[in-house]
């Protein structure tokens, strides 16, 4: 089978570089190593005079890496617009956010189309496509009208909400309809799932039989396929990274006192705002808790044309200074807050050298960052994880403190208990996490991914082949070369 991954962000990776999003940063590894062609947008964009999608491809491990310039005239509205103003909020069941234009909504399906198109390059007899994440829900529908019957499948990376939230996206119902074009369709957490059947049963009334559904495509089977990491890499990582000098400096700069860690895109989703709430209630109410532990903020900036984000920044902004302002001494700062990315190497060393984690979304997929902190610990003296019971982790890493992101008091008193926790109970609730984290990896992820949806269209009694190298038909050159694909 030659395996087409298809996602609007890629990447070339370097763990030495910062990286931007969690999806491109986990298939990265996976990809590379499937001989599968990654297709995502190379973040140019181009005017509407060329006929014909326009793709960068190179090598990438064994397979290639295929970056298109998405036209120019549509990728505001589909981007900033419909995939980032309407489906994100809903996604993440912020209905009041949820902002969406009759253009963007257009855009949105123009790009789908677009890629669609770009995509027949790709296709061989025995190709299937495996599609990522919210942007692209009607890009399966674009490559059935252009007559590909090959299997596709979909992932969703954010959580899939409750019905009425998604009923606020004009065009909700033409979307899922569209998404029933997918052979396959996979979600984070049971949850979503339901949220997700829900919708297709009441809302469009639809028949669930065993997990499938059957509409004028044909039958899609739903699922749920959590995402893992690879903790014994990001574990030697880690190890190897508490000597980085970055690192280093950082342990000097404490003076004794104890670390908590919070890695975040600066997205309203991420809960910041409550966070760092909880730890100004943390430091009013124990008092002798000041001095003795700094928060560590890393806040990425992220979609900074979107109003919404820029209002988080500058309330983050100013928050993070009253807390700094009212606590603060002289030679103590509570709150160190950076908005820059870094790279994966350092992040290892950094979640390495602080006690505790704080993972805290209102509503998240997943959260790959609580499982890195996790697999980055000292075995012999783990940090702490303190994670949102609304992030798709908690349900995995269910010996991690586990806290309401809305309850600052509770946060508050959590990450105080986290601090003090003794050794004895960080390494038992820490043993527990690692055990699911080994057994649950990305590679399992991927491979279970990948058969169920080579199961999803297999004519009975032809058996189809394993992932393998890409086909020599592909046109790849190398990275230097900086080669165009037409
Ligand atoms: C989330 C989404 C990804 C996205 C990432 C970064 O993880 O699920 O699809 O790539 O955020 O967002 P950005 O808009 O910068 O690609």
């Amino acid at each position: 089978m030659n395996l087409v991954v298809v996602s609007n962000r890629v990447t070339r990776g370097n763990v030495n570089e910062p990286m931007t999003g969690g999806l491109a940063a986990a298939l990265l590894p996976v990809v590379e190593k499937s001989g599968a062609i990654w297709v995502g947008s190379s973040g140019r964009v181009r005017d509407g005079a060329q006929k014909e999608p326009f793709a960068e491809v190179e090598a990438l491990g064994a397979g290639a890496l295929a970056m298109l310039d998405l036209p120019a005239a549509h990728y505001g509205g589909y981007y900033e617009g419909f995939a980032n103003s309407a489906l994100w909020p809903a996604l993440h069941s912020r209905a009041d956010l949820i902002s969406a234009s009759q253009g963007n909504y257009l855009s949105y399906r123009e790009v789908n189309a677009f890629m669609a198109r770009a995509l027949l390059r790709f296709k061989t007899a025995d190709t299937a496509f495996w599609i990522q994440d919210y942007h692209f829900l009607a890009l399966g529908a674009e490559l059935r009208g252009l007559g590909v019957t090959q299997p596709i499948g979909f992932f969703l990376h954010t959580p899939w909400p409750a019905r009425a939230v998604i009923e606020g996206v004009p065009h909700h119902r033409e979307l899922i309809e569209a998404m029933l074009a997918y052979d396959l369709i996979g979600f984070q957490t049971q949850d979503d799932c339901d949220n997700f059947l829900g919708y297709l049963s009441s809302s469009l009334g639809i028949e669930i039989e065993n997990g499938a559904v059957t509409s004028c495509h044909g039958k899609s089977r739903i699922a749920v396929f959590p995402i893992g990491i690879d903790p014994v890499k990001f574990a030697r990582q880690a190890a190897k990274a508490v000597s980085h000098p970055d690192v280093s400096r950082l342990r000097r700069s404490l003076n004794g006192e104890k670390l908590a860690i919070g890695v975040d895109r600066l997205d309203y989703s991420k809960g910041l705002v409550n966070r760092i709430n909880a730890f100004d209630r943390m430091w009013t109410l124990q008092p002798a808790l000041a001095r003795t532990v700094t928060l560590l903020q890393i806040a990425t900036p992220s979609r900074g044309g979107i109003e919404a984000y820029g209002n988080l920044q500058n309330e983050l902004a100013r928050l993070v200074s009253d807390v700094n302002g009212r606590h603060g001494e002289a030679d103590w700062t509570p709150i160190r807050y950076l908005n820059k990315g870094f790279s994966q190497t350092v992040l290892a060393g950094l979640y390495r050298t602080a006690q505790v984690g704080v993972v805290t979304p209102l509503h998240d997929g997943m959260n790959l960052v609580a499982k890195e902190y996790v697999a980055a610990q000292n075995p012999t003296d783990p940090g702490v994880l303190v994670l949102s019971k609304f992030a798709g982790a908690a349900n995995e890493l269910d010996t991690a403190l586990l806290v309401n992101p809305h309850d600052i008091d509770g946060m508050a008193r959590t990450i105080a208990v986290a601090l003090s926790m003794p050794l004895p109970e960080r390494r038992m609730r820490w043993e527990a996490m690692m055990t699911r984290l080994r057994s649950h990896t990305i590679q399992q992820w991927f491979a279970d991914f990948v058969d169920a949806l080579q199961g999803t269209r297999v004519r009975p009694g032809v058996a189809m082949p394993p992932v393998t190298e890409p086909p020599a038909s592909w046109p790849l050159r190398s990275a230097n070369a900086g080669a165009r694909y037409n």
